[in-house]
């Protein structure tokens, strides 16, 4: 069978770049399947760091196929700027790689406008969304008023649809929000040129990867952002507004589950999150100091996209079941072991005390989840440098047993294991 999901079990940010970029050697075609440029995925190859934000990572293996699904939101300013970037640095973008579906919708500058007045507006009840109009982009396209990427196949009448909704935007902008307008024959200009540049970029993905499925080659479908971001099955509304769980991908790329025989979760070693919302084994301390790093190292906790330093905890894993549950998990990856290096203890979250009662199952309402308290486990940790491992016998035996027991609590086997950011510094089991 020749699909494989890749699949964010926490808030997103579990080193997804780097293991999709490891998976992509195997596969004939990567398709994003799902959110917009809040995502970022870092990789590193022979020392080189790529931070991509659309493009998926395995634009830099020669010769796959890539593919922008339908589930995306795509802000063609950011696309075009990341596809410069990778072009300057020697990486292939032609047509003939590149695939942006034209079923995607596309973030205009009053969905940014929106982003940030809404957030504004929200005051201390604020979501800490990325501001990249992520969730009025697919509020449009659920009130079936959004513009899909299939519309810039015609520059002209493309740019008339771009001005007239900006200028339809701009009433809500100014009348509701008190912001100034947007200058929309300037915004129509822009997205011509836009239009004119990603036309050829253009396609049917989901008859591309179906003839590719029927036809025997390997698909690896990449999710951005993680489970507990999931629109529906996130912690709700501290959410984004995609479908990043396993469904996602088939809706977003449109090919059936019989392909299917993997679905990988990805795990971080700990748990981070960005924005507001519960989060139970955050570490408010000196250890939560400790797994963010300084921001001085390109794996340190600061957001691809924004910068914005992110909330450290140990691992949950009342979380990882759930994501196990939710997406059908067959296999995981562990990233980021490394990190928890030279820490006397490492705590994992088995349950949790909710007023008294334990709890094995992630309570869905976000209040009871915020008052819940982590029932944690504790294993010794390792003193060594485990980055140089490339055996999973290679690693110190404290290292080895956290593997098994983060193995044992999620139920799915761990097929690679993340010890640097490097795209070697992997240990395949
Ligand atoms: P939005 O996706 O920009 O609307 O943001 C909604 C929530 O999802 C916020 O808490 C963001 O911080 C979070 N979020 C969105 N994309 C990512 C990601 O790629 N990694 C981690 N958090 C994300």
């Amino acid at each position: 069978m020749p699909a494989t999901i890749v699949v964010g079990t926490q808030w997103g940010d579990e080193g997804k770049g780097k293991v999709i970029d490891w998976l992509a050697e195997k596969t004939d075609l990567v398709a994003r399947f799902g959110g917009g440029d809040n995502a970022g995925h870092t990789v590193t190859v022979a020392g080189e760091r790529y931070a991509l934000h659309l493009v998926p990572s395995g634009i830099l293996y020669p010769g796959k196929l890539c593919l922008m699904g339908g589930g995306m939101v795509i802000n063609p300013a950011s696309l075009l700027a990341e596809m410069d970037h990778l072009a300057a640095r020697g990486v292939d973008v032609f047509p003939e790689r590149l695939k942006l579906s034209v079923k995607a919708h596309l973030i205009l500058p009053y969905h940014i406008a929106l982003d940030g007045a809404q957030e504004a507006g929200r005051g201390r009840q604020a979501l800490g969304t990325t501001k990249r109009g992520i969730g009025p982009a697919y509020s449009d396209k659920s009130a079936r008023v959004g513009l899909r990427a299939g519309a810039m196949h015609d520059p002209e009448g493309f740019s008339e649809k771009v001005y007239q909704a900006t200028e339809d935007k701009n009433a809500v902008l100014t009348g509701v929000y008190g912001q100034s307008a947007l200058d929309a024959k300037a915004v129509a200009a822009q997205f011509h040129d836009y239009a004119r540049r990603l036309a050829p970029y253009l396609a049917d993905v989901s008859l591309l990867v179906s003839q590719a499925l029927a036809a025997g080659q390997r698909l690896l479908c990449v999710g951005a952002q993680g489970t507990l971001l999931d629109l529906d099955h996130g912690t709700y509304p501290f959410v984004t507004s995609s479908a990043p769980t396993v469904g996602g991908a088939l809706l977003g790329l449109g090919f059936g589950p019989h392909y299917v025989d993997q679905v990988v979760g990805l795990v971080k070693a700990y748990t981070t999150r960005v924005g507001a919302g519960p989060f139970v084994t955050e570490l408010l301390d000196e250890t939560g100091d400790r797994l963010r790093g300084t921001g001085a190292e390109p794996w340190d906790e600061f957001g691809t996209t924004t910068g914005r330093p992110r909330r450290c905890g140990w691992l949950d894993a009342v979380i990882l079941r759930y994501a196990a549950r939710v997406n059908g998990l067959t296999h995981a990856a562990l990233t980021k072991l490394d990190i928890l290096g030279s820490l006397e203890t490492i705590k994992i979250a088995v349950a949790y005390d909710y007023q008294g009662q334990r709890l094995e199952h992630l309570p869905l309402d976000a209040e009871v989840l915020a008052a819940c308290q982590p029932i944690y486990e504790e294993l010794p940790g390792w003193s060594e440098d485990i980055s140089g491992a490339r055996a999973f016998g290679e690693l110190p035996r404290a290292a080895r047993r956290y593997v098994e027991r983060v193995e044992e609590l999620l139920g799915v086997p761990i097929l690679l294991i993340g010890v640097g950011s490097g795209r070697e510094q992997t240990i395949a089991r």
